[in-house]
């Protein structure tokens, strides 16, 4: 089995290390799960050479802006463009890159109107070249695991992760295993696998069982593993704040919020905001929250009933099943960035969820059902002043609306809550379905739906 070490061919020696996020342990190697051999806690990168010699943030920034004219693929890729904060290789054309990032920070002028936060803004990350904000990670840690020599690369998944690691894995050559939870991932995700030729296994369980069996299977099979436990993975993700910061010219939005799962997104952003503020990128920090499913909601509940020292997990439940998680692996990451940027983290029902993904598409933009906690997630922030009305706000939109069309199908049609206990409060919602008519195909009933619409809108 090969080892995951900085010293791996084409890896630039000494560039970064492995950090235990517990015990602080340094070191050269990584385990295949990742985990810290003293206390088997999670691992984290670091710079040692940022504490010799600090990048210049005028540099830096005038580096990355230069990159932008750039056609070299590593520069047209909006994750490796910062590749100075990132885990170094030796010689560009070992990124395996689809373009990543570059992803568009939108107004929501009618979501503004509604919550009353006239700065309110969306990066979109559902238009990654997979259509979610994995590919931004993917690019990175399947970059080092072929670096490290694996044929064979793994993750389980709620399906976005799946898709992304088996394109990723395509580009550069490698095998791809998927673990997903039977019957509970949309199937256009399941789909992305398929087309990518990923060896696809839906497992009788939930996807925190294929979590922990992907856990032993690496300590036993030579395949690297590609879930967010992998501190590559994080390292990729940090460029969304990278790339969200230079959109608004370096002036920190108020509040960036972001939807949790198993917590790897939240802590990579939260990390990368946190090494901005270490070298001088951004004078002061946004507050990141974090917005969970009611029926997923381990670190609420984690940080209400244990006051963030110990995981509180649950058995997960809800329709946004990219976030249908009830043991979140990076908890404790997480809880460390909502405390260091004064973020909240809150929980939003199955009716609030489905609103807020209908006024999202309203927009024009749309996205999937777990990146629509973070518009629900805000009306209540709003409602508890956290978030003030003169405040900036940046939603982090993660996944692309074509993730989930049987969502959107369910919601416009009506049969979303239908048999649930959901069903009657559901009514309110009604105003915003636009199921679709069928019709004979004559002028006369076309031009009357026409004049039916006009008079309702
Ligand atoms: N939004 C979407 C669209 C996701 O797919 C996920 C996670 C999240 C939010 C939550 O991010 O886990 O970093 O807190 N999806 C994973 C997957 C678990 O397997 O695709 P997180």
């Amino acid at each position: 089995m090969p080892p995951i070490s900085t010293s791996a061919p084409g890896v630039r020696q000494a560039a970064f290390r492995f950090r235990c996020i517990s015990c602080g342990d340094l070191s050269d190697t990584a385990r295949q799960d990742f985990r810290c051999v003293q206390c088997s806690d999670l691992l984290e990168i670091t710079y040692p050479r940022w504490k010799e010699a600090s990048p210049d943030p005028v540099e830096l920034k005038s580096t990355w802006r230069n990159r932008r004219l750039s056609h070299h693929a590593i520069d047209l890729s909006g994750v490796w463009r910062f590749r100075d904060l990132l885990p170094a290789i030796e010689i560009d054309e070992q990124a395996i890159t689809l373009r990543e990032g570059n992803t568009p920070l939108y107004e929501l002028p009618q979501c503004a109107r509604i919550t009353g936060v006239p700065r309110l803004f969306a990066k979109h990350q559902g238009l990654n070249p997979t259509g979610s904000f994995k590919d931004a990670g993917m690019t990175v840690a399947a970059t080092f695991a072929r670096l490290a020599g694996f044929r064979w690369v793994a993750c389980a998944s709620t399906g976005n992760t799946s898709a992304s690691m088996a394109a990723y894995a395509a580009r550069g050559g490698m095998r791809s295993l998927v673990l997903v939870p039977e019957g509970k991932i949309s199937w256009s995700k399941l789909s992305q696998a398929l087309d990518y030729g990923a060896v696809t296994c839906q497992l009788r369980t939930d996807f925190d069982g294929c979590l922990r069996l992907l856990q032993e299977i690496v300590l036993r099979a030579p395949v690297y593993q590609l879930n967010s436990i992998n501190p590559f993975r994080l390292e990729g993700q940090k460029t969304l704040a990278l790339e969200l910061l230079e959109q608004l010219d370096w002036q920190p939005p108020d509040h960036i919020i972001v939807p949790g799962g198993n917590l790897g997104n939240s802590s990579a952003i939260g990390k990368a905001l946190l090494e901005m503020r270490d070298l001088s990128l951004i004078s002061h920090l946004p507050k990141l929250s974090l917005i969970q499913a009611e029926g997923a909601n381990a670190l609420v509940r984690t940080l209400r009933e244990a006051a963030g020292k110990r995981l509180i997990s649950v058995q997960a439940e809800t329709r946004a099943t990219a976030i249908r998680i009830g043991n979140p692996a990076s908890w404790k990451k997480a809880v460390h960035v909502l405390e260091a940027t004064g973020g909240a983290c809150e929980q939003v029902t199955e009716i609030e969820i489905a609103q807020a993904k209908a006024e999202i598409g309203a927009e024009g933009i749309g996205c999937e059902p777990a990146s629509a906690v973070t518009l629900a997630g805000l009306k209540k922030l709003v409602k508890q002043g956290f978030v003030k009305q003169e405040e900036s706000v940046v939603l982090v939109l993660t996944g692309s609306p074509l993730k989930d069309p049987d969502f959107t199908m369910d919601f416009h049609r009506g049969d979303l809550f239908k048999g649930t206990a959901d069903e009657a409060a559901s009514a309110k919602l009604n105003k915003l379905r636009r199921p679709p008519i069928i019709l004979d195909a004559t002028l006369d009933a076309v031009i009357q739906t026409l004049e039916q619409a006009e008079k309702v809108s």
